[in-house]
């Protein structure tokens, strides 16, 4: 399978960079908590926490998705919740990429009720005019179009998520 370049390693560095500098002072004097979404997001977060300079702590859940198939179910399923308690705490969710939304509503949804003090969304990737539901996202490094992408943490399949580059995904020859 042929994939294409799309975002270079440096691109998304300089972008992080910028998002953890605007994070640093949008929350400035306070902690923050970033929430990493399993398993896409665990490239972007570590590199973006290296761009933030506040006391910060970091927990992960993990959410269903496409299995093999490139196509969203709008069936999202916590595989594994929070450890912390985030009751009164400033929450941001650091995601590998947004496309239909669905399982990002579903997640606000269920960390909301738990009363964090504020919670916001910061985004590797968005895909752009696609979503099905309503989301107000902080943080967007780069907005794309409706193709399917890997690497920096994104599969197809499991795989290429340790390219250090967003790619899109050739046809099939
Ligand atoms: P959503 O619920 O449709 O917004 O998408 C949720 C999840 O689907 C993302 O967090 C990714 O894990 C996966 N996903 C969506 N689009 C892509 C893509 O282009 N490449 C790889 N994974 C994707
Ligand atoms: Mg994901």
């Amino acid at each position: 399978m042929d994939i294409k370049p799309l975002i270079t390693a440096e691109q998304i560095d300089d972008k992080l960079r910028e998002i953890g500098r605007q994070i640093s002072e949008d929350y400035a004097g306070k902690e923050v908590l970033l929430v990493g979404v399993l398993r896409g997001a665990f490239m972007v977060m570590a590199d973006l926490a290296r761009h933030i300079d506040l006391p910060c702590e970091f927990d992960f859940m993990a959410v269903s998705s496409y299995g093999a198939s490139t196509q969203t179910s709008g069936v999202v399923r916590i595989l594994k919740d929070l450890d912390e308690e985030i009751e009164g705490r400033h929450v941001i969710i650091v995601e590998d990429i947004i496309d239909s939304g669905l399982t990002l509503n579903y997640l606000m949804k269920s960390l909301r009720v738990r009363r964090p003090e504020s919670l916001e969304i910061a985004t590797l990737l968005l895909k752009e005019g696609i979503q099905r539901v309503p989301i107000d996202v902080k943080y967007t490094a780069f907005k794309i179009g409706p193709e399917f992408v890997v690497g920096y943490g994104l599969d197809y399949a499991g795989k290429y998520r340790n390219l250090p580059y967003v790619g899109v995904m050739g046809v099939e020859s």
